[in-house]
């Protein structure tokens, strides 16, 4: 198959673009770099030893989407193409539901008109909420988000939803993702945030290389074991092979799905920070710090319904996210700014 990946030289869809090579399909990559590196198009076309037809063009440009569509064949589109940031998104609300939901509206209405019947989407964990028990399950009520961000998630789950209801030849694949870290191996592609992390590991990884000087960890007051939180990290070429199989299943029948993409281990902070450091060598300098608002003490998958349905689930360990980390960060200090020769 020829799969659009919107948002293609992100993290995800980075490493996702390499899979879906790997198994055998063809990829186009539309992005607007606002969140990552042309150089990423590099690296993959290296690492993969295929040209990759890329644009640079903002996926809520109608017309840009539509002649991206007429030029190649596509089968399916996996939708990437968002604004990720958290605490920004409570800063900027509506620069996050004109980007989240916009790109989905005009990704719709350009597939409707190309007769492209299948999209895959990233969703998050966040749609659960904090009202739903652990580990989440697919079949649970969507709970209330604490932000636009997550917002944005559950409103865009929704308008898919409906569109699939009204169109019957459309199949919609919605991933609810856990928390992606780890690169690929060969440590060519990796995490990249601009303007400074907002998440745990590549702040970590930052720390290791020098760039940060130390790690707060938010809260050590919380109800679990150690007294920070814990979360579902699953490898994100683990992740990238979970597209592979959520795109061939959309194929393969009309409707919407969803299926929950974690391992179903839930590890603290602190488990990350020791995990880091012995796979590194390096030991990580941290401090307590006070809870972030909107965080939940401890969240993870239940994992079942990918392994029956999609006959996907992760094999790569926690020390494997880490060494892969590592590998990325001590090979590329500045991220994608300062290219390997
Ligand atoms: P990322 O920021 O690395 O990738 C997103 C890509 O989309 C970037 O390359 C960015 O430039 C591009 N983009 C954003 N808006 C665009 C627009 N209007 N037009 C064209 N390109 C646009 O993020 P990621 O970690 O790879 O995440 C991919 C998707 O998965 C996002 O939708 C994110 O919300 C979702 N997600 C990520 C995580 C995570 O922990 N990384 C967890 C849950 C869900
Ligand atoms: C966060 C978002 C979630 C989003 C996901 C991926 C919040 C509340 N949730 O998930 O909606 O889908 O990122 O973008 O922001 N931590 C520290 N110090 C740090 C950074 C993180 O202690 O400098 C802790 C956090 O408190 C958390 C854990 O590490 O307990 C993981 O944090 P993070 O990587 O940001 O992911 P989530 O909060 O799970």
């Amino acid at each position: 198959m020829n799969i659009l990946l919107a948002g293609g030289a992100g993290y995800i869809g980075s490493h996702t673009a390499v899979e879906l090579l790997k198994a055998g399909h063809g990829v186009v990559i539309v992005d607007n770099y606002g969140n990552s590196s042309p150089e990423v198009i590099h690296r993959l076309e290296k690492l993969t030893g295929k040209n990759i037809p890329a644009y640079c063009a903002d996926v809520r440009d109608e017309k840009a989407v539509s002649e991206i569509l007429a030029t190649h064949p596509i089968d399916c589109v996996i939708h990437f193409a968002g604004l990720k940031a958290v605490g920004e998104s409570v800063r900027k609300p509506l620069e996050y539901y004109d980007n989240n939901i916009n790109t989905t509206l005009t990704l719709l209405k350009c597939m409707k008109k190309a007769g492209v019947r299948n999209i895959v989407f990233s969703s998050s964990a966040t749609v659960y909420g904090e009202e739903n028990p652990i580990p989440y399950v697919e079949t649970m009520k969507k709970g209330s988000c604490s932000n636009p961000y997550g917002w944005t998630k559950s409103m865009m789950e929704q308008i898919l939803e409906d569109a699939a209801v009204a169109d019957p030849e459309l199949s919609v694949v919605l991933l609810r993702y856990f928390n992606p870290i780890g690169a690929h191996e060969s440590g060519l592609i990796g995490e990249d945030p601009l303007g400074g992390p907002n998440n745990l590991m590549p702040y970590v990884a930052q720390v290791a290389v020098g760039r940060r000087d130390h790690l707060t960890i938010f809260g050590n007051d919380y109800p679990t074991p150690d007294g920070t939180c814990r979360r579902d990290y699953i490898h994100v070429v683990d992740l990238a092979v979970g597209h592979v199989k959520a795109v061939e299943f959309a194929a393969s029948r009309k409707g919407t799905e969803v299926f929950n993409l974690g391992t179903g281990n839930p590890y603290s902070v602190l488990d990350i920070v020791a995990a880091f450091e012995r796979n590194s060598g390096v030991s990580i300098r941290y401090e307590f710090g006070p809870r972030r608002a909107g965080d939940l003490p401890e969240f993870w998958a239940n994992a079942d319904k990918a392994r029956r349905v999609l006959g996907w689930e992760a094999s790569r360990d926690l020390d494997a996210m880490c060494r892969d980390t590592w590998n990325w960060q001590r090979n590329n200090p500045e991220g994608y700014r300062a290219p390997r020769g």
